[in-house]
């Protein structure tokens, strides 16, 4: 059975400076495992897009003044493995399936390019994806660091 050896909740704004705050917090609470540069720069990239989704997508309805939050929880354990949950309570994803399709995006033309959960996917083990329309939506990721 695998045991927790370390564990971390964090809240921040969603607004755009946090993509990298979040990236910084998560090399910082890995680093007990002494990962590889490859390893880290996996995570990192992957909590980038989950977060950088909370920001850019899940919260485009709110009203001026209005602040919505991303929520960061991670977990490391005596197996080497991390787990990264980042949840919204935004807007949702209406069809998760369709969203996690290669190229497809609900941004701006240009501006976006529907790849950030490949991109989560490649770089982590496992990713999972849970979304209610109108209440928000919770990304689980896990990566089992080489011994
Ligand atoms: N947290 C979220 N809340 C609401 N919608 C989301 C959220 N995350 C993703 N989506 C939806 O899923 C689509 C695909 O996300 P994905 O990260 O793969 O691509 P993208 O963000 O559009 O582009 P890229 O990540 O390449 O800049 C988004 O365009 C958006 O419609
Ligand atoms: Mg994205």
């Amino acid at each position: 059975m695998k045991r927790i050896i370390n564990e971390m909740k964090l809240r921040l704004p969603a607004i755009s400076v946090n993509a990298a705050v979040a990236r910084s917090v998560i090399s910082a609470f890995m680093a007990e495992l002494n990962p590889t540069v490859d390893e880290l720069g996996d995570v990192r990239c992957a909590v980038s897009e989950a977060v950088t989704n909370c920001i850019v997508h899940a919260y485009k309805l709110l009203t001026d003044g209005e602040i919505g939050y991303v929520y960061i929880s991670a977990r490391l354990y005596d197996n080497r493995e991390v787990t990264v949950e980042i949840s919204d309570n935004g807007c949702g994803i209406e069809d998760v399936a369709l969203a996690r399709t290669p190229s497809y995006t609900t941004g701006e033309y240009g501006e976006r390019c529907g790849m950030g959960f490949l991109v989560m996917e490649s770089f982590m083990d496992s990713l999972n994806v849970k979304s209610r329309p109108g209440k928000g939506t919770t990304v689980l990721m896990r990566k089992k660091l080489n011994p």
